[in-house]
């Protein structure tokens, strides 16, 4: 079995200095609020995808007034492997049994986190961004030249949008960079589109698979794909956009602008209880771990502040599922609502206050 037998952090959130062992089971981070239980599991998650699951910036995981902060992971399977994630003003890099990593996309899909935590919420109930986000971190953990297109993408729509304002402001509608901006987003775009076709179609399957169990065969769901334009006819919809693009100084079309949609018994799930809500963002993870599952076995699972809601039964059930395969990693302010059972066999890490 794949696990991460340590990790050494320097300057990375709160946390100065630190040294952790884990067990390849299942090991439950402890402590009050705002301590550095998140930040612990946030560094198991850099290691794998070379940013933060919830910062945009990646400066912020640098303890406040250091200049740089650095992980280190021990990872066992057959052989050992030794990762180190450093970040500066400088940049990021990856060095991996001491070798430098060149192109940080080679190195993403070593092994795979899947988190559990309150946020994922959002992608049922949240704004369409959060649902891209979700898209964007898993293809791309998946897929290296969608990472590749979805930086390039980027890169283009923000000088698009920049040539737009420019235009606009001068007032000149003449521009001849224009049109060959638009294409090369339309061709990576048409790229993204497509990853992401494929994507949902294969979580889609696992998903109903997972909910059906969940709730013994009483909701049926299934996930559409809403693309702002599809990749047949994206060209002609950048074309038909481009006036108000003009207008209104910013690129009104394409993959920036996709969705998806989760039906529960042919009915959106904004209308789902809480319960059943929750139920679908939990199976939504699950089917990711399925769906992770068909390329590699190199899946720790990470359940940040999610755990210690559940009740026993549900604990027990959700363990149960997890618990032969993968290294877990449970955060949770107080182990009173803990499995018994499950602590037996887990290790308990009690951090105290600012990672100490
Ligand atoms: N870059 C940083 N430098 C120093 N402290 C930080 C940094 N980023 C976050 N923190 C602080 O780290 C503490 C621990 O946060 P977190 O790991 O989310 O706690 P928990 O999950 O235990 O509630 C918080 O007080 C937060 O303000
Ligand atoms: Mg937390």
């Amino acid at each position: 079995m794949f696990y991460l037998k340590d990790v050494k952090l320097s300057n990375f959130r709160c946390y100065e200095s630190y040294y952790q062992e884990f067990s390849p089971n299942i090991n439950i981070i402890i402590g009050d609020n705002a301590v550095g239980k998140t930040s612990l599991i946030e560094s198991v998650y850099v290691l794998a995808v070379t940013k933060s699951h919830k910062s945009t910036s990646d400066m912020e995981l640098i303890k406040y007034n250091a200049d740089f902060c650095f992980v280190k992971g021990t990872f066992i399977d057959d052989k050992k492997t030794e990762v180190v994630f450093s970040l500066s003003s400088k940049g990021k890099q990856i060095v991996k049994n001491a070798k430098k990593v060149k192109h940080l996309s080679e190195y993403v899909g070593f092994f795979y986190v899947v988190m559990f935590c309150p946020e994922d919420l959002e992608l049922i109930k949240g704004a369409p961004s959060s649902r891209r986000k979700f898209l964007d971190i898993n293809i791309s953990q998946l897929n290296n030249n969608y990472l590749e297109s979805l930086i390039k993408y980027k890169k283009i729509l923000k000088d698009r949008n920049l040539l737009l304002k420019d235009l606009a402001e001068n007032k000149r509608f003449d521009s001849e960079l224009l049109p060959i901006l638009t294409e090369q987003l339309v061709n990576e775009g048409k790229k993204i589109v497509s990853f992401r076709k494929e994507f949902i179609a294969r979580i889609n399957k696992f998903f109903m698979e997972r909910v059906k169990s969940i709730s013994n065969n009483k909701e049926i769901v299934r996930i559409e794909y809403c693309p702002s334009c599809d990749e047949e006819n994206m060209s002609k919809a950048f074309k038909e956009k481009e006036k108000l693009d003009l207008l209104t100084k910013t690129t009104n079309c394409g993959p920036h602008r996709d969705d998806f949609v989760i039906y529960f018994n042919d009915k959106e799930t904004c209308y789902a209880s809480q319960g059943q809500q929750r139920t679908f963002a939990l199976a939504l993870e699950l089917a990711l771990i399925d769906l992770i599952k068909e390329k590699s076995d190199k899946i720790i699972v990470v359940l940040d502040d999610v755990f210690g809601e559940l009740d026993i039964q549900r604990q027990k059930e959700l363990i149960k599922l997890l618990e032969i395969e993968y290294q877990i990693f449970i955060t949770t302010t107080s182990i009173d609502h803990l499995d018994d059972e499950i602590l037996k066999n887990s290790k308990v890490i009690k951090i105290n206050k600012d990672g100490e």
